[in-house]
């Protein structure tokens, strides 16, 4: 089984939608939440985090955004989880995303997408070290 990093974005948070996100990925068969954490990203952290991002236009923006208030950090267990997580999520843009989706439904704007989820095995492993250290 798979193992995948989820984010609920600063914007998720401060709009109350901790509980819907995460009840989706709970109502989920066969998928288990083995960690979860509310915490504040550092300027550091995001760097390791989006450095594939660095240099692009949106990267500086998206950096504030995303230590512009605290996150949930889950780990979330399962088969196939990293291409069920994104699926769950829909695309980046909030515009594209089907309705149904967790952006397609509550997403305004492509930086503020309410959800990151590990886009495939090499970047959940390395996400996973960066979040939770201390797993195995
Ligand atoms: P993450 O799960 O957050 O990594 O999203 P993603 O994998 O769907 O998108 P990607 O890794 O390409 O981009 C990371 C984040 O940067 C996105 O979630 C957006 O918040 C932001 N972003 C990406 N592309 C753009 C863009 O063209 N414009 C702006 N403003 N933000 C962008
Ligand atoms: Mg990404």
């Amino acid at each position: 089984t798979q193992r995948t990093l989820v984010l609920l974005k600063p914007d998720a948070v401060r709009r109350g939608l901790i509980g819907e996100v995460v009840g989706r990925i709970e109502r989920k068969a066969n998928w288990t939440i083995t960690a979860l954490e509310m915490r504040s990203l550092d300027h550091e952290t995001l760097e390791q985090h989006y450095g594939e991002h660095k240099g692009r236009p949106f990267y500086e923006p998206l950096v504030e955004f995303m230590s512009s208030g605290p996150v949930v950090a889950l780990v979330v267990e399962g088969e196939r989880v990293i291409e069920g997580v994104r699926q769950l999520a829909g695309p980046t843009d909030p515009i594209a995303a089907a309705p149904g989706s967790i952006r397609g439904d509550f997403g305004t704007i492509v930086r503020e997408n309410l959800i990151h989820a590990s886009d495939s095995e090499e970047s959940a492993e390395r996400e996973l070290k960066l979040f939770f250290p201390g797993i195995s």
